[in-house]
């Protein structure tokens, strides 16, 4: 909460697309915390959005549908969890292009001129899953500088779920308690930062 009584409302998203991504389910594991303390949360699937790869003279022709789409939901949302799955030791092609496409300013409308206006003053936590002992932080450790470019102020709590294989219940959520109370701590950080800059 803010001192507006609004609920902080929330955008959860992964960097993945696959079926049985880890990272979609550590996704939806902060969705159901961040609604739990009370936030207005979105669980944003990438899967849902008809975005090709980046290139700027298919954007002259025009910005994707779907790439407005998502700026706008960007926009609505004033904290963000994103769960990061790790290729090479950095973030994957998916997430790079959606976030080109979304902080690329759209020429033919004024109200989005500026690329980063879905992005300026968002509070991000991020979070990222594995298979290895690592959990993903390297794709972390590229992250951040992307977003604080973009003026994403960026949670100083993270958390990497190594051995993601074996850290999933039936019912998508985390077995071991350890483990729920880092995400969770990150999830709190995100709602108390984002409900501090509001005021
Ligand atoms: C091209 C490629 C590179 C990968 N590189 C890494 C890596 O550097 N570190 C790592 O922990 N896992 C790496 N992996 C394994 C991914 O962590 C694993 O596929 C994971 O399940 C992807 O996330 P997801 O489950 O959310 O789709 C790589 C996978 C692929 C396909």
């Amino acid at each position: 909460m803010n001192k507006s009584t609004l609920p902080v409302k929330l955008l959860v998203f992964a960097g993945s697309t696959r079926k049985a991504s880890f990272n979609r389910q550590l996704a939806h594991v902060a969705a159901t915390m961040g609604r739990a303390a009370g936030a207005e949360v979105t669980l944003l699937d990438l899967a849902d959005f008809d975005i090709p790869m980046y290139n700027a003279d298919l954007e002259s022709h025009g910005t994707p549908a779907d790439v407005m789409k998502l700026k706008k939901i960007m926009f609505a949302h004033s904290a963000w969890i994103i769960c990061s799955p790790e290729y090479n030791g950095s973030y994957t092609a998916l997430l790079k292009n959606t976030i080109d496409w979304a902080s690329s300013p759209v020429k033919s409308d004024p109200e989005w001129s500026s690329g980063s206006k879905a992005f300026v003053g968002k509070v991000v936590g991020l979070l990222s899953a594995s298979p290895g002992a690592l959990g993903g932080l390297r794709s972390q450790s590229h992250l951040v500088p992307l977003m604080l470019n973009l003026q994403c102020w960026v949670a100083p709590k993270a958390f990497a779920l190594g051995r993601a294989g074996d850290a999933f219940d039936a019912q998508d959520d985390l077995k071991d308690e350890a483990q729920r109370k880092m995400v969770q701590a990150v999830v709190e950080q995100v709602l108390m930062a984002s409900g501090r800059l509001a005021d």
